[in-house]
């Protein structure tokens, strides 16, 4: 009988700190239409002095917790997917393994960018199937307000703080159907983080903020996306018509856009969160997936495409029975 990883809950926490496009306009040269129109965002959260990666991600595993209903004892394998770790050492996923106060599980972090929470699906699939694991927790969680050059206004624009989880557990009915991740290095000065505090003659002059060449990566990212649906499809012997959502990472809503329609999709099939929510990175997926579930979009036995787009580059599908 073929093992699946099916989704039993999901969570997602949002700072309640509040930051608009006119008061980003107060700072840099910018307006909220210009933003509104290039990105479709029109705020974003920012987590408050005393928020973190793990903090805002034992709020969203919680509820992710809670609505499967299980016991934090069962989980065996916990993924955090974040490029904004609490501390460059232990994991954020020991840290949220120390938070729900549970012994008995592996804990590691992956960095992906914003492809994170892909890539943790992709990892934590292959252990499901195994048999390595029975149940996992993954969670996208990131604090991108305090990477991000204020003063920059092409880039401080599209990010947002928050966290997104989703608790798997192996089954015999159908879950995951198939997920595939891509990386490619040759992309990194196109959008990357330095990591000044490790500084080597490359990297001593700077600062660990953002750094984006966005029309560029806007272009790759279009193209990657539309090839990665083909990918899927055609893993699964699917036709476009077989999926009934698409969650995207949420970077900009006409990258978003150009995927639907590669997928001929209309967009009242499409989860799109970054108007108040911005680009969350590696949260940004899992955020618009729980949104989706808890407002009772997606329902059971849906056929749901999951895709992200980030640096590395690096990108990824996953295509799941919800
Ligand atoms: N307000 C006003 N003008 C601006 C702003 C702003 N906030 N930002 C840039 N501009 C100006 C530029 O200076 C430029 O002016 P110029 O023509 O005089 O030189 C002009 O607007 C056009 O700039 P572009 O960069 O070509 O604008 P574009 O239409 O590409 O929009 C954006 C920029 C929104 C950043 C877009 O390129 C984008 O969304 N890119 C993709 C981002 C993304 O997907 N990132 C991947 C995930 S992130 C991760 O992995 C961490």
């Amino acid at each position: 009988m073929t093992r699946y990883s099916k989704v039993i809950g999901t969570g997602a926490y949002l700072p309640p700190n509040i930051r608009t496009n006119e008061q980003i306009s107060e700072t840099v040269d910018t307006s909220d239409s210009w933003i509104y129109e290039r990105t479709g965002i029109k705020s974003r959260r920012i987590a408050g002095p005393n928020e973190s990666a793990a903090s805002m991600a034992e709020i969203a595993a919680r509820l992710a917790l809670d609505a499967a209903n299980c016991d934090a004892n069962s989980i065996d394998l916990i993924i955090v997917a974040t490029g904004t770790p609490d501390r460059v050492y232990p994991s954020t996923g020991c840290l949220l393994q120390q938070r729900l106060e549970i012994k008995n599980c592996v804990a590691f972090d992956i960095q992906a960018a914003c492809s994170g929470s892909i890539f943790a699906l992709s990892i934590a699939d292959q252990y499901i199937k195994s048999g390595a694991a029975k149940t996992v927790l993954i969670v996208g969680t990131e604090i991108c307000s305090r990477i991000v050059d204020w003063s920059d206004r092409s880039t401080c624009i599209l990010f947002g703080d928050g966290a997104g989880a989703v608790l798997l557990s192996a089954s015999n009915e159908a879950g995951i159907l198939s997920t595939h991740i891509h990386s490619d290095g040759e992309y990194e000065d196109l959008l990357y983080c330095p990591n000044p505090q490790v500084a080597t003659d490359l990297n001593k002059h700077e600062t660990g903020v953002i750094n984006m060449r966005g029309n560029e990566v806007f272009k790759v990212a279009v193209n990657t996306l539309g090839k990665i649906v083909d990918e899927t499809l055609e893993a699964n012997n699917m036709d476009k018509s077989d999926i009934d959502w698409l969650v995207p990472h949420q970077a900009n809503i006409r990258i978003i856009m150009a995927t639907a329609k590669k997928l001929k999709m209309s967009m009242d099939q499409v989860v799109v969160t970054l108007e108040n929510q911005g680009n969350t990175s590696s949260a940004s997926v899992l955020i618009a997936f729980n949104e989706a579930v808890r407002d009772g979009r997606i329902q059971r036995g849906q056929v749901v495409l999951l895709e992200a787009f980030g640096a590395g580059f690096t990108w990824g599908s996953a295509l799941l029975k919800y």
